[in-house]
């Protein structure tokens, strides 16, 4: 295993380039099983993440070719309709192949992903979708069996106790493009990430109208034609190098960061205190000389503040001049990164759903862990203020999610290094 060693203390400064969306490109995929056509993905980023679901859909009957951050698919004659429990349960987001296999093949065997640190990661809503679409749903001996004569358009509510769902808008909203009739989804997810999914799908031929709102209409047709497609930047990347700008002190022009998509994260940046200016297709982080303001953050589905930058966002919190009440109202159990915030002198109490951080001067480097995706990026951003060294262990978790994290820091001007643990 890897571990990164950082030595903190140097301002960031230069340009640095977002890859492609994560959690845009994996549905993506996913859906490329609607189609026995050719697919082309590009704006790819090259993280563990993408193999493993291209691990998955070779499977399930996909070839593929992923170079230059492009992915060609195209059938490879297998035409599975099972997902083993070995290739989903490494990666949740491989469960957004039911909605597709059902719709393809009018029958699904996917296993349960199970829970992971950051929470439960019940599926319920996704199971409601596609039982709403005709499906009949079984749970046996871990795995989701869904089968359907014909899936036919329905009017859904799937909203959950925590809010909107993204996968389960993406897996039922697959299944619907090839149901017959006409599905309304309430309550649907609006993360830009959906957006990027109905778009691809669209351009497969599929009819989906209210993309980005609560109120999604998918009409259905016959089959869908291969299509080609460039996924958006990764704005939970995009705000993690922009806040590794502004807890350094440096100047980093944050290029394919997308200010739109960031709206709730940028507002609070500044509230704290950072200096930014929205470009085009670009953000420019600017020099502050104060320490950040203390600021309250509530996470919610977007276009609330999103989850997956709560723990970078606690980091900051952790060194300004004040208390921050941060609320996780999404997963209220992700708080691995407080224990090891602590490690490093940082002053974190939490309680149930909500963590109160008393910011200090500044953080002492230490030996932590790595939890999970975004807990590591944390780490990763305390590591670059602290003051002496930090080692980050475990970091299979940041390559989940980052593509070469420490190769764009290093280009920064950080200090930071991958040695073998
Ligand atoms: C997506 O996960 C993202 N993953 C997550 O990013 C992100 O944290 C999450 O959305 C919330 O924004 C991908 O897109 C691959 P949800 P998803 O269903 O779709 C509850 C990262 O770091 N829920 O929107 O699985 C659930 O427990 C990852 O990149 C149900 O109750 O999340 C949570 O409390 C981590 N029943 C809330 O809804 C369900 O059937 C939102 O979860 C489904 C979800």
């Amino acid at each position: 295993m890897d571990k990164l060693i950082v030595e903190g203390g140097v301002p960031l400064r230069g340009a640095v380039e977002v890859s492609g969306s994560k959690n845009s490109l994996l549905p993506i995929l996913a859906a490329t099983l609607l189609t026995r056509e050719r697919c082309v993905l590009k704006n790819a980023p090259d993280l563990r993440d993408t193999v493993s679901m291209l691990k998955l859909l070779r499977y399930l009957g996909v070839a593929y070719e992923f170079k230059d951050h492009t992915i060609s698919l195209r059938p490879n004659g297998l035409e599975r309709y099972e997902a083993p429990y070995k290739l989903v349960a490494t990666m949740r987001a491989s469960f957004c192949v039911l909605g597709p296999l059902l719709a393809r093949y009018r029958k699904a065997r996917v296993s349960l992903p199970g829970g992971c640190i950051i929470g439960v990661r019940p599926v319920d809503l996704h199971l409601k979708g596609l039982s709403k679409l005709g499906a009949g749903i079984q749970i046996k001996e871990g795995y989701v069996i869904a089968e359907a004569r014909r899936l036919r358009g329905a009017h859904i509510y799937l909203g959950g106790s925590f809010g909107s769902s993204v996968l389960a808008t993406g897996n039922v909203m697959m299944a619907a493009t090839l149901a017959s009739g006409t599905t309304v989804i309430e309550n649907a997810a609006c993360e830009p990430e959906v957006v990027d999914l109905a778009r691809f799908l669209m351009k497969m031929g599929a009819k989906i109208k209210g993309e980005g709102s609560p109120y999604l209409e998918i009409t259905g047709v016959k089959e869908l034609h291969g299509a080609e497609y460039e996924v958006i930047p990764d704005r939970i990347e995009a705000a993690t190098l922009i806040m590794a700008a502004g807890v350094t002190r440096g100047e980093v022009l944050v290029k394919k960061a997308r200010a739109e998509h960031m709206m709730a994260v940028l507002e609070k940046l500044q509230d704290a205190g950072m200096n930014f200016k929205i470009m085009r297709d670009a953000v420019l982080v600017k020099k502050t000389s104060r320490r950040f303001k203390p600021t309250d953050v509530v996470t919610l589905p977007y276009p609330g503040f999103p989850t997956d930058v709560q723990a970078q966002f606690m980091t900051l919190m952790s060194v300004s001049d004040g208390i921050s009440v941060i609320t996780e109202k999404i997963y209220p159990d992700r708080f691995m990164h407080v224990a090891e915030l602590n490690r490093m002198g940082a002053q974190v109490k939490r309680e149930g759903p909500y963590a109160v951080v008393h910011g200090i001067r500044c953080l002492s480097g230490a030996p932590v862990m790595a939890s999970d995706l975004r807990a590591s990026a944390a780490l990763v951003l305390a590591g670059l203020v602290a003051r002496g060294k930090t080692e980050v262990s475990r970091i299979y978790h940041l390559d989940r999610g980052y593509e070469r994290l420490e190769e764009k820091l290093k280009a920064l001007g950080a200090k930071i290094e991958r040695v073998k643990e």
